[in-house]
């Protein structure tokens, strides 16, 4: 069954504007999205909107700009054995990011990101908790008393959640997430974060402060960055208070069209028929932006992921 949209109800489409409008609007400038085949020779494809700018945030390349926006197509294969069987894992999925190169940090990074989240989308205030790593003092003093969120909704969390790198070295940095709740009505004690039968992670703001050498040894950048995503998938399942990503405008078509051709309505399918819809919906999209993208199915390397 699916749950009545909170906040307002917006398209994939509209979702995606609104993001890079409300950017735009705060003096970032609008970006196209880099090639799922990256420049970057240290990954296979492009993992996330930070990585056309890795070369900035190390000091390689000169910003052109202070501040950038954009809608990043992304494929990850890390989650391919989650895909259609959880509401939310994808290969293929946009992350929307705004980027400050040296330019604004943290205090206004988290200021717009909730400015977006609650008086533009219009995410109710009372479903949103954030995150923090363990010891980051500051976002957790800008959460609390800046923007106001409550303690039971600011959970510290460890390396594993709340650092981010781009691989295992190069630009990295803390994290601080904001999640919805989708049930608010089991309270505000030890509200776990990890249940995501409850909560949704859909915007990571980093801090890209260090570059981690191969020794694992972190050296300050020179300038303080942010990098940012929210996934436009999940944020879709929200503002359209669908089950899961899938069922969303942004893949559900692609699902309609399968089941014309089988003959099979997914109403009607059993949960595993409904499982093989979305694994189909989701290796459509990538497939499909692959080879956009100039990749050609082989058995090697880019071609594997798109021919396998
Ligand atoms: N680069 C960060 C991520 O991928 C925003 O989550």
């Amino acid at each position: 069954m699916a749950t009545p949209p909170s906040g307002n109800f917006l398209t994939g489409d509209q979702i995606r504007q609104t993001f890079l409008s409300f950017y735009e609007a705060k003096a970032h400038k609008r970006l196209p999205s880099a090639s799922l085949v990256p420049e970057d020779t240290t990954v296979l494809l492009t993992i996330a909107g930070m990585l056309q700018f890795k070369p900035i945030f190390l000091g390689q390349r000169k910003a052109e700009v202070d501040r950038a926006t954009t809608s990043q197509k992304c494929i990850r294969t890390n989650d391919i054995e989650n895909v259609g069987r959880t509401a939310r894992h994808h290969t293929f999925f946009e992350m929307l990011g705004n980027f400050s190169f040296g330019d604004y940090f943290k205090k206004e990074a988290i200021a717009w990101a909730w400015e977006l989240s609650t008086q533009v989308l219009k995410l109710p205030v009372e479903r949103l908790v954030v995150s923090v790593f363990e010891t980051d003092d500051e976002a957790y003093d800008i959460w609390k008393n800046d923007i106001g969120v409550r303690e039971t909704h600011i959970r510290r969390m460890g390396e594993a959640d709340n650092f981010w790198a781009s691989g295992p070295t190069g630009p990295c940095g803390p994290c601080s997430e904001i999640y919805y709740d989708f049930h608010p009505e089991r309270g505000d004690q030890d509200i776990d974060l990890e249940d995501d039968s409850r909560f949704i992670e859909f915007y990571n703001l980093v801090f890209m402060q260090y570059n981690r050498d191969a020794e694992g040894k972190l050296t300050p950048l020179a300038n303080q960055n942010i990098d940012t995503g929210m996934g436009l998938e999940r944020m879709a399942q929200i503002l359209q208070g669908k089950p899961n990503n899938y069922e969303t405008d942004l893949i559900f078509p692609i699902i309609e069209a399968a089941s014309k051709i089988s003959g099979l309505h997914y109403e009607q399918a059993s949960e595993a028929q409904k499982t093989s819809y979305k694994v189909i919906g989701d290796h459509v999209r990538a497939v499909s932006h692959l080879i956009a993208d100039g990749v050609v199915a082989s058995n090697l390397g880019r071609g594997y992921i798109c021919g396998g």
